[in-house]
């Protein structure tokens, strides 16, 4: 296994869960170090257990030789970060390819966890071939690990895609997963490929449907909870990926729509149905400060705290999350920000002051904002919240919470698209003038 990241890490734990040996190879020593010696350096519920059972079956090393000594597969689960142009950075997976030794076992094959442009596996095959390397296999084998949710994922996915040139190979990969029970889709590597970036910029569609669903809401006296679940019950359409809130993040979402749109861009096709996904994602992140403004009125000076940084609930992981485009937007008008996080702490966030507790976040606060749906926060409507507040106005940016339980609890509510809830805005009306000096 190439990368001792996210995808790496889980994969290659997971396979050694299902009896395989897996030498997991890195480039970070500090990295190899900590799991060498049982530490997790990512925040993933219940990887720490899987890593624990299989120590046996599981080896990090630094050492290319000793990653591909003996190995049957070379699986590639490196970073493909977008470049300035928005393409995706290739280079590590160029770095590992380039670095495979020529004497290794009989065919073994190179299986592709990256999520890559289409046409990746024609390139490596090329260079493989160029390098004298033609009896090394390649399958595309995309992963689909939702974060906070990938142990399980991986043993019970919706689906495993596998895209060879050669069926050999593709038998030798499928047959990787027994024990795995699930539909398999044996492909060509291009239509691999390109399964990963569809499916994710179609979930991200759904997301921005729903968001823009959520605004009509607004402005026709609509609740877009109630809409989603009534065009979620058609079984053609499905409940999933139908919750409106503040935009979408995380380390996939944004960079496989942003691939996708270049890659059609690149091949001379304009994706307009995605430039417009990105944009209403964009927009939906920056709502929160007309939202504030409805009730506070100009945010200069005002205090906010915002609930939850992870760019969703159960990871630490802060790539793209919309509580930066906030947080910054906020300061912009003049805010001070403060923000609670259950176990995101980023050290990157100058200007925004990080708090220890809700509590301590929404301490005379002038608005809180929930960003991300953190279980602990489903009880902030509550009488020692709503006394630890200047004024007690929640900006509800995942529909958490109770609109009625949460105004009848006193607070001024205001959610995504639930403006039958909404509280008329009055900014005198919110304010609690006794507790300020
Ligand atoms: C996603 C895909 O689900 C996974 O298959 C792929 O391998 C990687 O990308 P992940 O980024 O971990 O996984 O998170 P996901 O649960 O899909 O959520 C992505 C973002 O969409 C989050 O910011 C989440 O808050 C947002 N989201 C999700 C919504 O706003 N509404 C929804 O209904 C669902």
């Amino acid at each position: 296994m190439f990368g001792a990241g996210y995808v790496g890490l889980v994969t290659g734990s997971s396979f050694a869960d299902l009896g395989h040996e897996v030498v997991v190879r890195d480039v970070i020593p500090e990295r190899i170090e900590r799991l060498r010696a049982g530490e997790i350096p990512i925040y993933e519920p219940g990887l720490e257990k899987v890593v624990e059972r299989n120590r046996d079956r599981l080896t990090f090393t630094l050492d290319v030789d000793e990653a591909v000594d003996g190995a049957e597969f070379l699986y590639v689960a490196v970073g493909t970060p977008p470049t300035e142009s928005g393409d995706a950075d290739l280079s590590y997976v160029w770095s590992v390819i380039d670095h495979l030794p020529e004497t290794m076992v009989d065919r073994p094959i190179v299986v592709m966890k990256s999520t890559v442009p289409v046409g990746t596996g024609e390139n490596v095959r090329r260079r493989l071939d160029v390098r004298g390397l033609t009896n090394v296999g390649y399958v595309s084998n995309p992963e689909f690990l939702a974060e906070g949710n990938a142990v399980h994922d991986f043993m019970h996915p919706d689906r495993i895609v596998v895209g060879a040139f050669e069926e050999r190979d593709a038998d030798r990969v499928v047959d990787l997963h027994r024990g795995i029970e699930t539909e398999v889709v044996r492909t060509d590597v291009a239509s691999a490929e390109l399964v990963k970036l569809a499916a994710n910029a179609f979930l991200s569609t759904r997301i921005s449907f729903i968001n823009e669903i959520a605004n009509v809401c607004e402005f026709v006296g609509a609740d877009v909870v109630d809409v989603a679940r009534g065009v979620g019950l058609d079984h053609r359409l499905g409940p999933h990926f139908l919750k409106a809130g503040l935009g979408f993040g995380g380390s996939c979402f944004p960079k496989d729509v942003t691939a996708l749109k270049q890659l059609a861009g690149n091949s001379g096709y304009q994706f307009m149905l995605l430039q417009a996904v990105w944009e209403v994602n964009e927009l939906q992140k920056r709502r929160v400060v007309q939202k504030l403004t409805k009730h506070l009125g100009p945010l200069q000076n005002k205090k906010i705290a915002l609930l939850g940084l992870a760019f969703k609930p159960n990871t630490d992981d802060m790539r793209e999350a919309p509580s930066r485009v906030i947080a910054y937007r906020l300061l912009s008008e003049g805010a001070e920000v403060r923000a609670w996080d259950p176990v995101a702490h980023p050290a990157d966030l100058p200007g925004i002051e990080l708090c220890d507790s809700v509590l301590d976040a929404v301490r005379d606060a002038d608005a809180a904002v929930i960003v991300t749906e953190w279980p602990e926060l489903a009880t902030l409507a509550s009488r020692e919240v709503h006394d630890a507040m200047a004024r007690p106005v929640i900006v509800d940016g995942r529909n958490l919470l109770d609109p009625v339980a949460a105004r009848e609890a006193g607070f001024t509510y205001e959610g995504i698209g639930r403006p039958r809830h909404a509280s008329p805005p009055d900014p005198s009306r919110d304010r609690k003038p006794e507790r300020r000096s």
